[in-house]
C-alpha cells in the first residue's frame, strides 16, 4: 500500500486525507498545531511546522526510519509549495521542483518571471518606503494595491485610493511580510475569477472557474477581503479559452510542466490578467468542495494522483454534470463570542453541502482583515448559480452569533 504525505492537517486538509484513504492509500500528515484535527484522521502524523521545509523533510525521514514509507507528497489549501517541493526533491518523489516552488511563493520573483514571459498582469514594483509608493503612483496613477511580497491569505493586502493612506499601508504590509518586504501593484478593476486546474505535460487543463464575491470590499476597506464565490462562472463560456491559455503561459513561465495550478485572475478591460498563480488547490473550500459539487470533477483525487506520479487523463478532469455551487463566509460583529447557534439546522438543510464554524465561544472576534480570520463557512448547492447563492446566503445568515 502506498503512503501519501500531506502537508497540513487542518479542517480543509482532512478532505485530502479522507480522499486519499478512500482511494486506498495510507496518509502521513504533519501540522505545526498539535490540536489539528487531521493528525488523528491520518494513519500516521507528526507535529512539525508546515513552513519549515527542513524539519518537515526530517519528519518524512523519521517516518521512513520507523518502518513507514513516503511515496508522494502534497498539500491542499495551504501556501506551502516550497515545503512540498523540498521534500519531493530530497526523497526523489514527483514534484514541480524547488525552483518553481520558490517562484510560486514569492510574489516579486513570480512577477519578474511573468514579465519575462509576457504574461498579462498589472504593473508592479518592490518598494522600500512611502516615497517609492508615491513615485509609483505618480507613474501609474491610483488606485494601487500595497501588499507583502511573501505572505498569504490576503494578510496585509490593501486597496489604496488616496496618497494620505500610502505611508500607513506600507507599514501594515511590512508587518505581514516574514522578511519585511513590500510591493505595490496597479489595481485592476474588473470581475475576479478563481480557477482550479492542472498542468499535464506542458498543457493547462482548467475544469473549474469561480466568480469571486467581493461585495464586502467597501465594508472592510482598505483590506481586500473576499466573501466566497460561485461556480460555474458567468464568464466561463466566453473566457474559458483565454483562461486556459493565460494560465498555461503563467505556469510555463514558472517552469511548471506537470502539477496543480490555481489562478487568481481579473477580467480587466475585456482581457484576462493574472494576479497570481499558486502551485496548490485553493483554500476556502473552492477546490476541495464547491468545484466538485458544481461539475463532478474530483480535483483532490487528481491532485493525489499527480503527487503519486500517476498520469492524469483528460477523462479525470471531464465534468460529469453542471449544477450551481456557492461559498459564503460569516462576518460576525466585533466582540467576544458568547454562543454560536443554528449550525445543526444549517447542516441538516438539503441545500447544504458543508458548513463549519472555526471559532469557539470565549474567542474574541476582531475586525476581519484577511481570509483566515473569517470564522465560519458554508458551501451550498442549487440547480443554478443564482439558486446556490441564495441558499448559501440564507444558510450563512442562519448561523447566529451571540456576542458579549
Ligand atoms: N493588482 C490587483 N488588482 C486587482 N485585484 C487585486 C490586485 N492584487 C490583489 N488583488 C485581489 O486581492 C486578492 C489577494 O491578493 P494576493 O493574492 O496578492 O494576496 P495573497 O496574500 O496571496 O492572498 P491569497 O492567499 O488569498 O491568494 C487577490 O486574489 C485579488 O482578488
Ligand atoms: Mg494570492
Amino acid at each position: 500500500m502506498k503512503t501519501l504525505m500531506i502537508i497540513g492537517a487542518a479542517e480543509e486538509h482532512c478532505i485530502g486525507i479522507r480522499t486519499a484513504q478512500r482511494l486506498g492509500y495510507q496518509v502521513f500528515a504533519i501540522d505545526g498545531n498539535s490540536e489539528a484535527v487531521g493528525l488523528s484522521v491520518a494513519d500516521a502524523s507528526a507535529v512539525v511546522s508546515t513552513y519549515d521545509a527542513e524539519m518537515a523533510l526530517n519528519a518524512a525521514r523519521e517516518h521512513v526510519k520507523a518502518g513507514g514509507c513516503v511515496d508522494g507528497v502534497m498539500t491542499l489549501a495551504s501556501d506551502v509549495p516550497f515545503t512540498v517541493a523540498y521534500i519531493a526533491e530530497h526523497l526523489g518523489l514527483p514534484g514541480i521542483g524547488i525552483t518553481s516552488a520558490k517562484l510560486a511563493s514569492e510574489k516579486m520573483l513570480m512577477k519578474d518571471r511573468f514579465l519575462e514571459h509576457d504574461v498579462p498582469m498589472p504593473a508592479y514594483q518592490e518598494v522600500f518606503g512611502a516615497d517609492d509608493l508615491a513615485a509609483f503612483v505618480e507613474k501609474h496613477g491610483m488606485p494601487v494595491v500595497v501588499k507583502p511580497v511573501d505572505s498569504r491569505g490576503a494578510r496585509g493586502v490593501q486597496l489604496i485610493r488616496s496618497s494620505e493612506e500610502l505611508p500607513g499601508s506600507y507599514e501594515v504590509a511590512r508587518e505581514y511580510s516574514p522578511t519585511w518586504r513590500v510591493m505595490v501593484e496597479a489595481y485592476l478593476p474588473g470581475p475576479q475569477l478563481s480557477t482550479e486546474g492542472f498542468m499535464i505535460d506542458g498543457i493547462a487543463h482548467i475544469p473549474s472557474i469561480f466568480d469571486r464575491n467581493y461585495e464586502r470590499l467597501e465594508m472592510y476597506a482598505p483590506f481586500i477581503v473576499e466573501d466566497g464565490g460561485e461556480m460555474p462562472s458567468i464568464y466561463s463560456d466566453d473566457f474559458r479559452e483565454e483562461v486556459n491559455q493565460v494560465m498555461q503561459q503563467a505556469a510555463l513561465a514558472l517552469g511548471i510542466k506537470t502539477g496543480v495550478i490555481k489562478g487568481d485572475l481579473v477580467i480587466h478591460e475585456g482581457r484576462v490578467k493574472v494576479i497570481e498563480l499558486a502551485a496548490r488547490l485553493s483554500g476556502g473550500f473552492f477546490g476541495t468542495l464547491a468545484a466538485p459539487v458544481s461539475n463532478g470533477v474530483d480535483l483532490v483525487a487528481a491532485n493525489i494522483n499527480i503527487a503519486l506520479g500517476i498520469q492524469l487523463t483528460e477523462a479525470d478532469l471531464k465534468p460529469s454534470h453542471q449544477r450551481g455551487s456557492a461559498i459564503r463566509f460569516a462576518f460576525p460583529p466585533v466582540g467576544m463570542i458568547k454562543g454560536i447557534h443554528g449550525l445543526d439546522g444549517v447542516k441538516a438543510d438539503p441545500a447544504c453541502r458543508y458548513a463549519h464554524v472555526f471559532a469557539k465561544p470565549g474567542e474574541y472576534i476582531a475586525p476581519i482583515t484577511n481570509h483566515p480570520a473569517r470564522p465560519a463557512v458554508v458551501v451550498a448547492e442549487g440547480g443554478t448559480v443564482a439558486e446556490a447563492v441564495g441558499h448559501a446566503q440564507r444558510l450563512i445568515s442562519a448561523i447566529e452569533w451571540e456576542m458579549k
